[in-house]
């Protein structure tokens, strides 16, 4: 692993242990938001506070250099390394998420990319930029499982596959972790939030945990994240602050994770909300006996745990355990080496910053149709660019922007204007007699819909998965008007698109896509760079379709289109999704033929490669996102219809072919049975190469075999 989480001195750690009082070790498990040096000063010295949220401020300049603190993050850090007994010092933690200053596409966006060297790069990038602001831990990545685009959270995930959630989790704990501590969020089941609505309560067993949603998380320590994040709902009644047996049991005993598991806000304090502590003490008593290291933002550990430990109602040990975990995470930062005298940092920020954001946010954006009006030609007379977003820059940057600025965006019509000059008019997005005259003038429209990140992201679920009022209405009736119109559709969930496919010449969605929205729309329209996207959720056709997955499993009756009374279809919509997962469209057209196996046997330690041809048969270069699902035809649990399982993205010239290959062994078809142990059976499975999950164009079966 790169970067400072390789080996970590555990008799240092052992010999602060030994000197650590009681109070002191109870401090190393309290985490405080917005510390302050003047108000919280007692408490530092007293060591009563191990780490901190929020808090950040510029590291160095010229207050360092006359010997001053830059900022309240130096001086909370010197109060704790200079006033404190043992001078533990703070780390700072602050929620990094798709970048700091400089801010790529939403989580959601880097997911439809499919390309974890890109996300690892956004993630380090993010992290350098975060050390020059004091932060030494960040609450990234999440990796919740998401099925619900009512849930204002899927922004912030990687979407519904647990094989590209995961494999962009481990990318992404690598790449932030070059600088600062990772967190892998929200443990377990958050995505599943009954109605969509967030917080709300989750009912799912544990075998579809493990074969599901506990994938990208396993991933996630696997990459050697630092910690991990408990999640706020409950799991079939019982609060993930206080499930001893996912945290303590599957998490830390059953994986061996030794990073420190992190609280969510307040989330200990609000076991007595959910209604399972009757109050702040007990509220600790079972966190901490569930295996919650740390607690963010609630007084419960600070006020009640050193009590608790005096009056035998959580053993010493455990807390022990919970202070090791802590100064481990420190020490892999390097904060309890003596040799280092700052806070941490600053690092240099990898060159090219706003160049990887642009890049990013091309390959994040997804061709969804084009009847051939994309990409635009150079010589294109005029266009006319018209919806909400045109010129706010703020509103592309989504969710989760704690440092990034709206003036750091390039809007879309400042990168249009500078292509094109007077040959683009502008207008706000309400259809209007100008409006109308300038779609009529220009030789194309390109309409910016969609929703606000105010509508996106923690506490923004939304009942209706439609286009916010009024933006439908408008496309309409500029298309109406006789002239092509391009729909641009920015957004941090799937949306009902339906409509907008059936009425706009070409529908690109561009998610939030950061400080290059305008130069990565620019590109994509005049096929300077393909959108690179591809769909990373599946988009329903209703709210009255959700959930909806391309793993969904199969049920006791196949859905047959021929029988009305024996299918689990609608009576009143079709099924199948508007939008497959792993869905979007190039610039130009590939296909996919004669695969092959090297063995039709898999026997454990000998790997077979299948091979694929892709050919570009169109008329441009392009690249193309080639996908290999699978399915379990006889298992001892149900298993996913199609179930993604690799994916490669090749770039290919007009005319050009190649051969692609995927490496199987046995192991990438482990499954967790009735008994909820690890297992391989013997037997066929069935392996299908194609473009999306919905769209399958080589199918071949491979015999596993145990032996
Ligand atoms: C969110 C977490 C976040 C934390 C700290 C909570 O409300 O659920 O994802 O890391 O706040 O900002």
């Amino acid at each position: 692993m790169a970067g400072p989480w390789t080996g970590v001195d555990e008799a240092l750690i052992d010999d602060l242990l030994a000197r650590m009082t009681l109070a002191e070790k109870v401090g190393q498990c309290v985490q405080p938001a917005n510390l302050d040096p003047v108000a919280d000063h007692d408490r530092i010295a007293a060591g009563a506070v191990g780490s901190a949220l929020y808090a950040s401020g510029p590291l160095g300049g010229a207050e360092r250099d006359a010997g001053m603190d830059a900022s309240p993050v130096e001086a909370c850090q010197r109060i704790a390394r200079t006033q404190s007994r043992l001078g533990i010092p703070l780390v700072f933690g602050r929620d990094v998420i798709h970048g700091h200053r400089t801010v790529c596409p939403i989580p959601l966006g880097l997911a439809a990319t499919w390309d974890e060297d890109l996300v690892g790069a956004v993630c380090e990038l993010a992290a350098a930029e975060a050390v020059e602001d004091g932060v030494g831990w960040t609450f990234a990545p999440m990796v919740d499982i998401s099925e619900d685009p009512r849930w204002g959270r899927v922004a912030e995930g990687f979407g519904e596959a647990p094989a590209l959630s995961g494999r962009l989790a481990a990318a992404a704990v690598e790449g932030f972790q070059r600088h600062v501590a990772a967190t892998a969020k929200h443990f377990v089941g958050y995505g599943l939030a009954s109605g969509g609505r967030d917080y709300d309560t989750v009912q799912v067993g544990e075998n579809t945990l493990r074969n599901l949603h506990l994938r990208p998380f396993r991933a996630a320590v696997d990459a050697g994240v630092a910690a991990v994040m408990a999640a706020f709902n409950d799991v079939d009644g019982v609060p993930m602050h206080a499930h001893r047996r996912l945290i303590r049991e599957v998490l830390k005993q059953e994986w061996g994770f030794d990073g420190v598991v992190v609280s969510d806000w307040a989330g200990v304090a609000q076991l007595v909300d959910h209604g399972v502590a009757a109050d702040l003490r007990d509220a600790a008593r079972q966190a901490m006996l569930a295996g919650v290291d740390v607690d963010m933002a609630s007084d419960a550990y600070a006020d009640h745990l050193a009590g608790l430990v005096e009056d035998g109602d959580v053993p010493l040990d455990l807390l022990d355990d919970a202070v090791r975990r802590v100064l481990r995470l420190k020490a892999r930062l390097g904060l309890l080496d003596p040799a280092q005298p700052r806070t941490r940092g600053p690092v240099a920020v990898p060159a090219g910053g706003r160049d990887l954001a642009r890049r990013a946010a091309v390959a994040s954006t997804v061709l969804l149709s084009n009847d051939g009006t994309l990409p635009l030609p150079d010589e294109l007379g005029s266009l006319h660019l018209t919806g909400p977003f045109v010129e706010d820059g703020e509103a592309l940057l989504g969710t989760w922007v704690l440092d990034g600025r709206g003036e750091d965006v390039v809007t879309p019509a400042t990168a249009l204007r500078a292509r094109l000059g007077d040959r683009l008019t502008v207008t706000d997005g309400r259809f209007s007699d100008l409006a109308a005259v300038r779609t009529r003038a220009a030789d194309v429209t390109v309409a910016l819909l969609g929703e606000h990140p105010a509508r996106s992201g923690e506490a923004r679920s939304v009942a209706d998965i439609g286009l916010p009022a009024g933006q439908l209405e408008v496309l309409h009736q500029l298309a109406g008007l006789g002239k092509p119109v391009v729909a641009v559709v920015y957004t941090g969930r799937p949306l009902d698109l339906t409509a907008v496919l059936d009425r706009a010449a070409a529908v690109l969605v561009a998610w939030h896509p950061g400080v290059e929205a305008g130069p990565a729309l620019a590109d994509v329209l005049f096929g300077v760079r393909e959108p690179g996207g591809r769909l990373p959720m599946t988009f329903p056709r209703s709210v009255g379709h959700i959930p909806s997955s391309h793993h969904s499993r199969p049920t006791s009756r196949v859905i047959d289109p021929a029988d009305d009374r024996r299918t689990g279809r609608y009576l009143d919509a079709l099924t199948n999704p508007v939008l497959p997962f792993g869905f979007g469209l190039t610039y130009t057209a590939f296909e996919h033929l004669g695969a092959t196996l090297s063995s039709t046997v898999l026997r454990p330690g000998h790997p077979v490669t299948l091979e694929v041809t892709i050919r570009n048969r169109g008329p441009r270069p392009g690249s193309e996102v080639v996908q290999l699902y699978f399915r379990d035809p006889v298992a001892d649990v149900t298993r996913p219809r199609v179930e993604l399982l690799d994916w490669a993205r090749v770039e290919l010239d007009a005319g050009a072919e190649t051969r692609v290959r995927f490496e199987l062994d046995r192991d990438r078809f482990a499954y967790f049975g009735r008994d909820q142990a690890r297992r391989v059976d013997d037997g066929v499975i069935e392996l299908m190469v194609g473009p999306n999950a919905a769209t399958i164009s080589q199918q071949r079966q491979i015999e596993v075999r145990n032996a």
